[in-house]
Order: structure tokens, then C-alpha cells, then sequence
């Protein structure tokens, strides 16, 4: 775990505020509003991958589907010719699989203690919501199985209904209209849910910018890093400098890279919670973490 040394046009300038720094803010109440920005990268640990890892990104292991490239599985036209390899990867994503790991409890803690302004998240595995945090916190930017709408008609239905079907590998049917049925994901292209408008409201009250476990490269979530005001200090915590933070940093921003669990139970450690964390691991998963 190494905290990035970053200046613009890599001159090796050292960064003016380091993670510790960011953690005494918290501490000392200075900064009650911290946003949040997620990305695949915080649900590997819970054994889901990420899409692009070398090897290990879902868009490394798609060779089983007949498609044109990787991205194809989230595009309507791939998907209205051929829904089987996104319904495929989909039953892998199958909720019940999977549980919030230490990362998302970490975020759920930021909530109890009063201090998550929101969590954007771009992922469609619903942990966040699993390890406690409400709704109301929450912006699932790229959407959720939650629900369901037929591709034709857009009679809307419970993504359990989807679920009935996807499990045992049946192409979900209209039961109006036998139209396909698709989840309430974002496929690229496609309008993003109304409550992502929030960060019109959100980004520019913020008083810290987390941002973790993505590439930032998908837009419009990614342009996302840049909407808080120069001010505000910004963490990157990845495996590698992405996005803005790598190529035109700010003055107030942290890169801390490496493994994410480190890095987080670093940050954790630094709040002075780690404590805490324990003990709400045990009290939402029955096993000590950190
Ligand atoms: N520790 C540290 N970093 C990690 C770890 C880990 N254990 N696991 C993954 N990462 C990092 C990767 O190095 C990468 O930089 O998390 C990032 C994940 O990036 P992506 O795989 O591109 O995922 P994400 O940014 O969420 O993708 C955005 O792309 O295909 C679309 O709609 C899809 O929502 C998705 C969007
Ligand atoms: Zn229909």
C-alpha cells in the first residue's frame, strides 16, 4: 500500500495533502458532508469481479459468448439480437450470491455517523444497499435489478418476476405483450435514472470526495470527480492512478494506491474507528473484520 506521490506531468512534485491529513479533517468534524463515488473495484473483495482488470475483469472472461466485444453485452442492439449472454451474466450477479464486504460496511459506518452526504455508485450488485445503507443515500447511477420493463410496451414489473426466468435460463417474456424483459440496468446509451440529477445539488455542498474501486472511464458518472469545488480535497483509493486525479490532479488531492481493504482498513485506522468497524462486522456478518 503506497500513497501516491503525484504532480502534474509526473515531475515527482509531492502531494500537499496526505491521507492522514484527510482523516484528522474528518475527525476534527471538518468535513460533516463526504461524498462518495463507487465503482466495481470495492465489490471484488465479495468475490464479484471487476470489468476491466487484466485476466480478471468480466470483459476478459466473455470469450464463452459469441459477441462482438466485450462492452456489446450492455448495448440494446447486441442485446435485442442475442439477451442470452447478458442474462447469463446477469444469473451470476443473482443477489443472493454475494455479501457486502468491509469496504461497504466502512461506508455504511460514514452513514451511521452522520456523515454520507450520498453514495454514487456505478455498480448493479446491490451490496451497498445490503450492508444497511437507505435509499435515500444512495445513487445507483448505472441502475439496479430491482425492477424490470419490457423492451416493447415498457410495462414495468418486480425484478423478482425477471428472476423467476433468468434462473432457470429463460429469456424473460412480456406477459402483455411476450416483448423481452429487461432489467432496470443502464445499458450504454440509455438515459441515466433521474436521481443521478441529485449531483447537481450534491457535488457542489460536498466537503470531501471518496472515490473508490473504479476506472473512471465511463461517462457521465466519471466527469462526476471534477464537480466538487476546487477546495475540497479529493481520495482516490484504487489499485492505480485514474481518471483526473492521475492526469491533471489538484492541489487537494490524495492518490492512495494498492489493494483496496488495505487501503480502506489504513483510512479506518486513521479515523480512529477501527473499533467500531469491528464491531459492526460482527453485528452484520457475525465475524470479526479489520
Ligand atoms: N484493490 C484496489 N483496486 C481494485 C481492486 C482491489 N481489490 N479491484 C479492482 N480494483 C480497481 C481496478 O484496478 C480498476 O481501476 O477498480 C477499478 C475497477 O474499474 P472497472 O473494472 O472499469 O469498473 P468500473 O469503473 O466500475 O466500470 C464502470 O463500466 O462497463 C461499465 O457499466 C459498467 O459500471 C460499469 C462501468
Ligand atoms: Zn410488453
Amino acid at each position: 500500500m503506497v500513497s501516491g506521490v503525484l504532480g502534474s506531468g509526473g515531475s515527482g512534485e509531492r502531494q500537499k495533502l496526505s491521507l492522514q491529513d484527510v482523516a484528522e479533517l474528518i475527525r476534527a468534524g471538518g468535513c460533516p458532508r463526504v461524498l462518495v463515488m463507487v465503482g466495481a473495484g470495492i465489490s471484488t473483495p465479495s468475490g464479484i469481479p471487476d470489468f476491466r482488470s487484466p485476466g480478471s475483469g468480466w470483459y476478459s472472461n466473455l470469450q464463452q459468448y459469441d459477441i462482438p466485444y466485450p462492452e456489446a453485452i450492455f448495448e440494446l442492439p447486441f442485446f435485442f439480437h442475442n439477451p442470452k449472454p447478458f442474462l447469463a451474466l446477469a444469473k451470476k450477479l443473482y443477489p443472493g450470491h454475494y455479501r457486502p464486504n468491509v469496504i461497504h460496511y466502512f461506508l455504511r459506518l460514514l452513514h451511521d455517523k452522520g456523515l454520507l452526504l450520498r453514495l454514487y455508485t456505478q455498480n448493479i450488485d446491490g451490496l451497498e444497499r445490503a450492508s444497511g445503507i437507505p435509499a435515500s443515500k444512495l445513487v445507483e447511477a448505472h441502475g439496479s435489478f430491482a425492477s424490470a420493463t419490457c423492451t416493447v410496451c415498457r410495462r414495468t414489473s418486480p425484478g423478482e418476476n425477471f428472476w423467476a426466468d433468468v434462473l432457470v435460463d429463460r429469456v424473460p417474456r412480456c406477459s402483455v405483450c411476450t416483448g423481452i424483459v429487461k432489467p432496470d440496468i443502464v445499458f450504454f446509451g440509455e438515459p441515466l435514472p433521474q436521481r443521478f440529477l441529485l449531483h447537481v445539488v450534491d457535488f457542489p455542498m460536498a466537503d470531501v470526495l471518496l472515490i473508490l474501486g473504479t476506472s473512471l472511464q465511463v461517462e457521465p458518472f466519471a466527469s462526476l470527480s471534477e464537480a466538487v469545488r476546487n477546495s475540497v480535497p479529493r481520495v482516490l483509493i484504487n489499485r492505480d492512478a485514474v481518471g483526473p486525479l492521475a492526469w491533471c490532479p489538484r492541489s487537494r488531492d490524495v492518490v492512495q494506491l494498492g489493494d483496496l481493504v488495505h487501503s480502506v482498513e489504513k483510512l479506518v485506522e486513521l479515523l480512529g474507528w477501527t473499533e467500531e468497524m469491528k464491531d459492526l462486522l460482527q453485528r452484520e456478518t457475525g465475524k470479526a473484520g479489520c
